[in-house]
């Protein structure tokens, strides 16, 4: 059995005091004492970043973190855009899988604030195709094109995508590691200031400094990985099939519910749903394409909401995405949910959790389930 042993966030936001070391020290120390783990148990540790080395000039994460933690292990650093997160948790489990190691520390880290928006945006599009960048698009502009196909087709207004952030930023003021902890009504989200039409100030996820780190081993005490899937598809939008299904988010969840044998769409209101789910919500239409790819909401239906809580932190909506950590605290936070430990914040009797990682438009994407024993 795959489990995680421990996990630990950072405060999200603009942390001008704090370096990225300092981010990968508190998160590596965090999750090793949450797991009770010893540093001499650890056999592998792994970084999920993207910017660091664009904007920070720092790369061999994988160096710095073994270093700065004190831990003489191979570590190494991976990237797959904001599913970085997502993608090392997935390497650990692989690695311990293929019986090379049986305890891992991931750690997922990104400082972006100290560069101004400008530079952030132009460095982020480094996950997008050579031809969107040609062409001026930003990431907020390839989802505001998504969201209108959606609205055209399902005849869906602002007003509903609104409710995404509405309840995002309702939920992060239970997690005082958010970057926001600020109520927002309707009202607030239609008059922002409108980023790319139809995606206003509100519906974006806000640019943000973090990190997260997680245990991950062979054994018996934690919370079970019954399934840890990633898919890939093309990198720009002008190739995929649909500008409003992410075709590897499908792929993906469709390989977890197969081997977790979990799967809300065939087990409807049966114990073995999925209670709980963290998904990629980097724009409000992003949560809303999630459910529906997730298999959670029918096609066209997304936008409704469904009965099960989602980004209990607050997504990265308001908990922030700072786009390396992202994936590792999605993680965190079920942990914590399935653990009985997540405060104020808890869902009763959580059971199974699935988080939802999405580079770039989806490019790639990184699904996990999780179980509590
Ligand atoms: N949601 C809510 N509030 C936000 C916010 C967001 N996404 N971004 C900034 N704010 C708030 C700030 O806290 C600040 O509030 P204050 O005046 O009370 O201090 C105010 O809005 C202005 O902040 P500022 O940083 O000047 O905003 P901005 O207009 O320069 O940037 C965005 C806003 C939406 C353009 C920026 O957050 C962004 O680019 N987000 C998308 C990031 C992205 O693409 N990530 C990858 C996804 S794939």
């Amino acid at each position: 059995m795959i489990v995680v042993s421990g996990g630990y966030q950072t405060k999200f936001g603009e942390l001008w005091d704090k370096s990225l070391k300092d981010l990968i020290i508190e998160a590596g120390e965090g999750a090793i004492k949450d797991a009770k783990v010893k540093k001499s148990k650890i056999d592998l540790v792994i970084v999920g970043n993207k910017l660091a080395g664009k904007i920070g000039g720092q790369e061999h994460l994988g160096s710095l973190a073994i270093d700065c933690l004190g831990i003489r292990v191979p570590g190494i650093r991976v990237e797959a855009a904001c599913s970085s997160g997502g993608l090392a948790i997935h390497q650990a489990v692989l690695a311990i899988k293929a019986k090379q190691v049986e305890t891992v520390l991931v750690i997922g880290v990104e400082k972006m604030t100290d560069k101004g928006n400008g530079e952030i945006a132009e460095a982020l599009m480094g996950a997008a195709s050579e031809e969107e960048r040609r062409v001026g698009l930003s990431f907020v502009g390839l989802y505001a094109l998504m969201a209108r196909v959606y609205m055209e087709k399902f005849g869906v207004t602002k007003k509903d995508l609104a409710k995404v952030a509405v309840k995002n930023h309702k939920n992060a003021l239970k997690n005082n590691k958010a970057h926001f902890q600020k109520e927002i009504d309707i009202n607030m989200v239609l008059k922002a200031s409108m980023v790319a039409e139809p995606l206003g100030l509100f519906d974006c996820s806000p640019i943000s400094d973090g990190a997260a780190g997680v245990v991950i081993s062979k054994g018996s005490k934690g919370v079970e990985i019954v399934a840890s899937e990633i898919a890939s598809d093309s990198l720009g939008l002008s190739r995929r099939k649909s500008l409003i299904e992410l075709e590897a988010t499908q792929v993906a969840v469709k390989k977890a519910y197969l081997t977790s044998r979990i799967n809300p769409r065939l087990n409807r209101g049966r114990p073995d749903m999925v209670d709980l789910a963290e998904v990629h919500d980097c724009f409000t239409i992003g949560e809303i394409l999630a459910l529906e790819d997730l298999g959670l909401a029918k096609k066209g239906e997304g936008y409704k909401g469904v009965k099960i809580p989602i980004n209990t932190s607050g997504g990265l909506k308001a908990c922030g995405h700072p786009v390396g950590a992202t994936g590792v605290k999605q993680i965190v936070e079920i942990y914590k949910q399935l653990n009985g430990k997540a405060g104020k914040r808890q869902v009763k009797n959580a059971k199974i959790g699935l988080t939802h990682n999405v580079g770039g438009t989806g490019g790639t994407a990184v699904v996990h389930i999780l179980r509590r024993q």
